[in-house]
Formats: structure tokens, sequence, C-alpha cells
């Protein structure tokens, strides 16, 4: 691999000199995240087709990111480059089920960082961001859920500690195949019912 002077990596130089900010997002970020989103979306349902691809453009994908940015529940971290945001995180508590014995949780709902900027450490800042927050928070287990198919940021998580826990297992049934369905909220429907716990920013 081509060395810079210092000896790190390319990468490593590239991601050093990129103009890199990563800071919380404000309510006007809302339509660049919209934007990000819509890419998460149309890149997820390569390996989950049941996402409804205008999620993000409909009301309930605008108030969840409203919502987070206020500061109900979780939160939104934005990476900017030169002042573009080419990357989000927007994540906060859930609770866990009542069966188990762990202590207060929180959930990565979504993340992106466009493909250009990719493999440069911005991800990873991210989500560093929020398992920060977290921390202070008095948060003790962070989850995310993948798409199965989604080597990359399975690959990506694992790297930062995350280990598999549950494996969910679904089937269409034929009749409600026909069924006309509708767009699906859930994706997001858990964290909007979690309560935020005292202190989180
Ligand atoms: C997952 C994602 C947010 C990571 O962002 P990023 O800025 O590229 O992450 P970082 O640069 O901090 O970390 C990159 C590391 O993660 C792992 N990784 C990321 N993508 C990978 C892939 N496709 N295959 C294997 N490892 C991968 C590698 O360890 C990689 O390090 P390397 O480049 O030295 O091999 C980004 O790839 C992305 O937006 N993917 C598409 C959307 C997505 O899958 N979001 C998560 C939904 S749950």
């Amino acid at each position: 691999m081509t060395r810079c002077a210092s000896g790190f990596a390319m990468k490593t130089c590239a991601d050093q000199r990129l103009p890199l900010r990563i800071r919380k997002a404000r309510e006007e970020d809302v339509p660049g995240i919209l934007r990000l989103d819509r890419a998460l979306i149309r890149h997820d349902r390569r390996f989950d087709p049941t996402l409804d691809p205008r999620w993000s453009s409909r009301p309930a994908g605008r108030a969840f990111f409203r919502d987070r940015i206020r500061g109900a529940d979780g939160a939104v971290w934005v990476a900017e480059v030169d002042g573009k945001l080419v990357g989000y995180l927007a994540g906060g508590c859930c609770e866990a089920e009542d069966y188990r014995r762990v202590p207060p949780m929180a959930e990565v709902d979504c993340m992106f960082v466009q493909k250009h900027y990719r493999g440069y450490g911005i991800g990873e800042r991210l989500l560093r961001r929020f398992l920060a927050c977290c921390a202070r928070c008095g948060v003790g287990r962070v989850r995310v859920v993948a798409c199965v198919g989604n080597s990359g940021a399975i690959a990506f998580y694992r790297r930062l500690g995350f280990e598999p826990y549950d494996l969910v297992l679904e089937r269409e049934l034929s009749a409600a195949r026909r069924r006309a369905r509708t767009p699906s909220t859930a994706k997001r429907a858990p964290q909007q019912r979690q309560r935020k716990p005292e202190g989180v920013e």
C-alpha cells in the first residue's frame, strides 16, 4: 500500500487532511439528513426489499429526525466536509425486552456515509460520538439492527465491538402477499416510543 512521509497508509493521510467536522445536527440540517436517509434506504433495499423507499419523504420521516434533533429521546450527528453533509447517525434510548436483565439500552437507528467518503473513519467517529453520549447518560448496552445481507455494515459494527445477538427470521404468507400493504413506518417505530433517560443531550 502507498505510504506517505509520516509512514501512514494513504487513506490515513487523506483522513487527516479531510476538512471533516462531526457535530450535533440542527433543525435546518433535516433536508440534508433526509437526502442521506433516502440514499441509505436505496442502499439497504438491496438487502431488504420491504423497506419503504418513500419513508424519508413522508411526514413521519421528517418528524422522526426533527424529534431526534430536538432531543426528545436521542440525537443526530452529522459529518460535514467543506460545509457539505456527507454522513449522519441517528440514535437514542430504547427499552430492552422486559424478559432480559440488562442495563439501560440505546440503539443506533440509522447511519450512512456517502460512498465517496467511506473508509476514512467518518463512520467510526460518528459512532464513537454516539457511544460517548450514551456512556455519559448511563447507558450500559448499545444495539444496532442491520440487514443480514449487509456484510459491510456488519463488518464495520463488529470492528467496533458489536457482536451478533439475535437473528430474526421471517416468512411471507401467500394471502398476506396479495393484500395491499400500508407503507411501513415500523423501521423506526420502536425508537419513537422510547423515552430518553435524564441527561441525554
Ligand atoms: C457502514 C458505514 C456507515 C461505515 O462508514 P465509513 O465511514 O466507511 O466507516 P469507517 O471508515 O469508520 O470504517 C471503515 C471500516 O469498517 C469496515 N467496513 C466498512 N465497510 C465495509 C465493507 N463493505 N466490507 C468490509 N468491511 C467494511 C472495515 O473494517 C473498514 O475498515 P477498512 O476500510 O480499513 O477496511 C458506511 O460504509 C455506509 O454508509 N454504508 C452504507 C450504509 C449502511 O450500511 N449503513 C448501516 C446501516 S445499519
